[in-house]
């Protein structure tokens, strides 16, 4: 089936979208997204996901081509036409096109350019992976000082993910300085004697909506949080570990470089968690 996409104002077929080829998210990677998890036909964590896409607007000096409120009529308008009961609004915003090809920015008047789209996932709140957990690998974090700001340059992201493909594996946590950063498209975390720890916001990972919201629900249920950077063999020795995103919510990790965690089955603090996250963030779904 054909989606509707957004671009620039427009809801167009996919087939016919169109973008110049001058634009700057095409050649410079120029670009800032948000993926906005879609359950019951609600948007999910829409305030979270519109605060930060602004604050990454706002680091890199680019206007957005529409106001806050309308992108909220935006991406609604794109679950209504699309028909998302599970799934997705991806959007993204690049600085536009100057015209030409060129490193220094283009004039202040050139617009933005703006495209959303969806994918439905049916179930994904019930996948295979939430119940028997993913393993992963490590590998060294050699993206640029800049990961708070949600830009769309995922390539090494992307190499991470096919790394851990050919290790047999799920997906790659990045290490740097002997230290884990995030996941290459989640957060993360372990869990030692009933305590979660998570490595502390600054500009080597990015502010995970889901991980704000998932740390706010532990602590309402009397559970114990630590901000801070842990090491891989830390992390191999604990007794769960898991990670978050607005794509996977709480999934649990069972295996680390090759070594299971714990009895290699998901945890229970993982478990209980996505399932009070889940609850409350469809509870407050828009
Ligand atoms: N990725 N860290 C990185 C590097 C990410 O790319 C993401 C999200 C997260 C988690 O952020 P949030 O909880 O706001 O989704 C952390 C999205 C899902 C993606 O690129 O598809």
């Amino acid at each position: 089936m054909s989606r509707t996409v957004y671009v620039n104002g427009d809801y167009v077929p996919e087939g016919e979208a169109k973008i110049s080829v001058f634009d700057r998210g095409f050649l410079f990677a120029d670009g800032v997204y948000e993926v906005t998890s879609v359950l019951g036909g609600k948007l999910i964590d829409f305030e979270g996901h519109k605060a930060r896409l602004q604050r990454s607007l706002h680091e890199l000096a680019m206007q957005s081509p529409v106001t806050m409120d309308e992108l909220l009529d935006i991406h609604r308008e794109m679950v209504r036409l699309n028909e998302i009961d599970d799934g997705l609004v991806y959007l993204q915003v690049t600085r536009g096109s100057g015209g030409d090809r060129d490193f220094v920015f283009p004039s202040d008047d050139t617009v933005p350019s703006l495209v959303l789209f969806t994918q439905s996932k049916p179930g994904i709140t019930d996948s295979a992976a939430s119940k028997t957990g993913i393993k992963i690998i490590s590998i060294p974090d050699i993206r640029w000082g800049r990961r708070d700001i949600k830009t769309v340059q995922l390539l090494y992201p992307s190499m991470g993910k096919m790394m851990a493909k050919a290790a047999g594996v799920d997906d790659a946590w990045m290490v740097e300085d002997g230290f884990v950063t995030e996941g290459t498209s989640n957060n993360a975390y372990i869990v030692k004697g009933g305590k979660i720890i998570t490595r502390h916001l600054g500009n080597e990972i990015l502010a995970g909506i889901t991980r704000a919201a998932v740390l706010r629900c532990a602590k309402e249920a009397q559970m114990e949080v630590e901000e801070r950077s842990f090491t891989v063999d830390e992390a191999k020795e604990a007794d769960e570990a898991f990670v978050t995103s607005a794509t996977t919510f709480v999934m649990p990790v069972v295996e680390i470089d090759g070594e299971p965690l714990g009895d290699g089955t998901p945890g229970r603090v993982a478990r209980r968690l996505r399932e009070i996250y889940l609850d409350e963030s469809i509870k407050a779904g828009i």
